[in-house]
This record gives structure tokens, sequence and C-alpha cells, in this order.
């Protein structure tokens, strides 16, 4: 098929976050490793591993085979009966997970994780509200986008889900006019500590926290802030939920974005990198002391294809894989010795860098017009022509052969975790050039 006919049938879909105006976008039919093939035989890099989710690559030979052998046994088996292929799954999950959390309530994705994990905790704790930060994306469905902290939860939003928010720790943009990692912890955790307060904390049944802040702005949290979230939740008797949907399984440089802090939450949110998104799944890792209120109490709630055999498949053959070939530190040294240095060298060339934030595989390029003021190179939550400035450069990049995920006023930059250093090389020479268009609206 070309791509006209490809764009042509295209038209039959219905988009999620865009308006339906037929699209020019290129048409992928392969892929393998680093990069995805479009119909014309094109190779492109993929820096943005999707939607941050193919953490061992297109195609990973190790997991396209686990996804067939189970497809030649059982392709498909309700929640309610034993799996061997599921119980592998979990098995493999809660033993990379932090200490306590030993159980696994399956999901088909992000969102639904956050669903089910909040609605535990109401449960748990008899409390209603939840709060969660400002600069967050925790999912689209009703209780998610609400949760979301940012621009994507104003058309939807109720103001009646009981989510309040709060602003979390970001240096280069405080909210505390603080100057300083460690100042900028203390004054987030003491404003959080009076938002406790006065919402009340035996009104709160959770506080929901990307663990790095991921789609709303790279943000990894300063040293001690997660240990200072866990003690408030703790002393107020807070279901602390870690969302890990996209830096879970290795993005950071470690299994959980939560080992960074050595903090175990009491719920734990994952999707995406639990099997490199092959086919959909996600969940939530319960502790001992939640998953004791449903012991003798049914828990109100399931899906009909939680815990999907291919899905589970997919997941034990990515584990392994990641296991085998040693991801969770390839993913560290990518941030320290590859993907940090590299973009930090970007900034000292583009004036357009203000900010060259991340962790791991996990990176962005915040973008300015003044570095001074750090006036943003779009407005918060532009769209189409105030935020074109920021749309031509991905174009350009994908011109050039390298996909990026732009957001806002930043470049993100999320590869699969085994990026070769050649790989990685390529990408950020077009991501040299490209900014030199970025260059252009500087003041
Ligand atoms: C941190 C975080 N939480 C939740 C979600 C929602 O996941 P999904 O899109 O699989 O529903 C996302 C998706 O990007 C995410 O980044």
């Amino acid at each position: 098929m070309s791509a006209v006919e490809i764009l042509k049938l295209d038209q039959l879909v219905f988009h999620p976050w865009v308006a339906q105006t037929p699209r020019t976008v290129p048409a992928f039919v392969g892929g393998d490793g680093s990069y995805l093939v479009d119909d014309t035989g094109r190779r492109y890099l993929d820096f943005s591993s999707q939607l941050v989710f193919t953490n061992v690559g297109h195609q990973h030979p190790k997991v396209v085979s686990a996804i067939k052998q189970q497809a030649d046994r059982l392709c498909t088996l309700a929640p309610i009966w034993a799996s061997d292929v599921r119980g592998d799954a979990a098995k493999m999950i809660t033993d990379v997970a932090p200490a306590g959390l030993n159980h696994v309530m399956f999901t088909n994705g992000g969102t639904e994780a956050i669903e089910h994990a909040t609605r535990m905790a109401r449960i748990h704790t008899g409390r209603p509200k939840l709060l969660a930060a400002y600069r967050s994306y925790h999912g689209a469905t009703t209780t998610s986008i609400n949760l979301t902290g940012d621009h994507r939860r104003w058309a939807t939003d109720t103001g009646s889900a009981g989510v309040v928010h709060f602003f979390g720790p970001h240096l280069y943009r405080s909210a505390f006019g603080s100057r300083a990692p460690t100042e900028e912890c203390e004054r987030a955790l003491a404003h959080l500590e009076q938002v406790i307060a006065l919402e009340g904390p035996s009104t709160i049944a959770a506080l929901v926290l990307e663990s790095v802040i991921g789609g709303s702005g790279v943000i990894p949290p300063p040293p001690g802030y997660l240990e200072g979230v866990r003690d408030l939740c703790t002393e107020h008797g807070i279901v602390y939920i870690a969302d890990e949907v996209m830096v879970g399984f290795g993005r950071t440089g470690e299994w959980f974005g939560v080992n960074h802090a050595r903090v175990s939450p009491d719920l734990m949110a994952f999707a995406k990198g639990v099997n490199s998104g092959y086919v959909p799944l996600g969940g939530v890792l319960v502790s001992d002391s939640i998953h004791e209120t449903f012991v003798e109490r049914p828990y109100p709630g399931g899906l009909t294809y939680a815990g999907h055999p291919l899905a589970c498949a997919a997941a034990v053959g990515t584990l392994r894989a990641m296991h085998e070939e040693g991801l969770v530190a390839s993913a560290a040294r990518l941030g320290t010795d590859v993907l940090g240095p590299g973009l930090r060298e970007l900034a000292e060339r583009h004036l357009s860098v203000g900010e060259v934030r991340g962790i791991g595989a996990l990176w962005a390029l915040e973008l300015v017009r003044d570095r001074d003021n750090r006036d943003p190179l779009v407005p918060y939550a532009a769209t189409g022509p105030a935020a074109a400035p920021m749309a031509e450069l991905g174009a350009a990049c994908l011109e050039r052969g390298l996909i990026i995920f732009v957001f806002g006023n930043r470049i993100n930059v999320a590869p699969p975790l085994n990026l070769t250093d050649a790989e990685a090389a390529d990408g950020l020479a077009i991501l040299d050039e490209v900014l030199s268009l970025a260059d252009e609206h500087v003041a």
C-alpha cells in the first residue's frame, strides 16, 4: 500500500488529542531497534520511543517470540482464571519492585492503573480527596485527567473530582523563588505540608506523584523531595501513589524512579515500559497493607482484558531481555555518558536552549526566547500559530529522519534504552542542525 492509500484510510480513524483535519504524517510499516521504516523504505531514528514506551526498541526478537509462542498456546483468557503467563509476569514485576509491593492488579494501560490505584486508596482510607502536582500528567480518563495538573485537564475539568493541586519542586521556574535544589526541596515540602494541613489530613485519601515529572516537563525531583513526601504521607495516613507509568522499568537508569530516593510508595501505577507497549498492559503494584483491605472484602472493579495473556507474554519477554541485556544500566549510562553531555554541549552552542534536564534515557531541552528572563519559546498551552515555532522544529527533525516528541516549549528526548552511541551521535547531530531554527527566535 502506498502512503497516499494509507493516509486515505487513516482519515477513517478518529485521532486522540488532535483536530480531525486530514494529516500528512509518515506511514510507518515496519521497524527494528531504534528505527521505524516508512512505506518507501526510508528509515527514521526514533528518539521518542513513540510515547516513551518502546524501552527495548522496535521488534525486539525476544519479545516478538514470547508473544508468538503465547499466541500459539492460548491467545486470551478471562482475568478470573489462573494463568501461568500472567503469574510469571506478576512474579517478574514484583521481583524488581520496591520492598513491600508484592501484588499486581493488571490493567490495559496507564490511565486505568491510576483510576484503580485511586479507587483502592479511597476505599482503603474511607477518605474522598486526592492530591496531585500542577506539573503532571496522569492519563485521559475521568479521575486521571482531573488529577493531571497541566493544561490537558482544562477541557474536561469538572471541578468535582475531589482533586487538590499543589506545586512540586521545579528550580528552573520555581514557584518559591528558590536559588538552589536544597532550598527548592525544603520550600516545596513546606508548601505541601501546608496544603495538607489546610485541606484537612483526614479528608485526603491519596497523593499521586510522578517520580520524575515526565510529559509535563521532564523534571527530576531534588534530593530529599520524595523522601519528604513519603514522610508526610505516612504521618497523615495518606496513601502515597507513585505514578511510574512513564519512568518505570528502567527509563531513568533504575528499575523505578522511586529507587533513586530509596522510598517505597503504598501503590505504584505502571504501564508503557513494562512490555515496551507491544501489547497494551498496565497495572498497580499493591502494598501488603492495602492488599490486606481486600483479602475478605471484594475489590469493586475489574476489566475484561486485565492481565491479557499476550500482553503478559510481552512483559515476560521484555523483562527477560532487560535482565539479559543489562538495559537498566544502559539507560543510566546513556544519561551520564552520552545524552547528558551531548545535550549540554548543544546548549553551549544554541542560545535558544534555556535548560537541559533529565536522567537516564529521559531528557528535555527547554527552549526560550531569552535566557535571562526565561521567556518560553512558545507560551504555556499554546496551540495553532502560537505553537508554530515548536511544531516547525518537530517537522524539521522528521524531514531529516529523526522522530522527536515536542511538547509545549520543550523538545523531549527519550530513545530506547538500548540506543547505540552511534545512533545517539546521529540524532544529536540532527538536533544541532534544527536548533539553529529555534535560535532565530531568540531576542
Ligand atoms: C506519567 C503518566 N501517567 C499516566 C499516563 C497515562 O497512560 P495511558 O496513556 O497508557 O493511559 C501517562 C501517559 O503518557 C503518563 O505519562
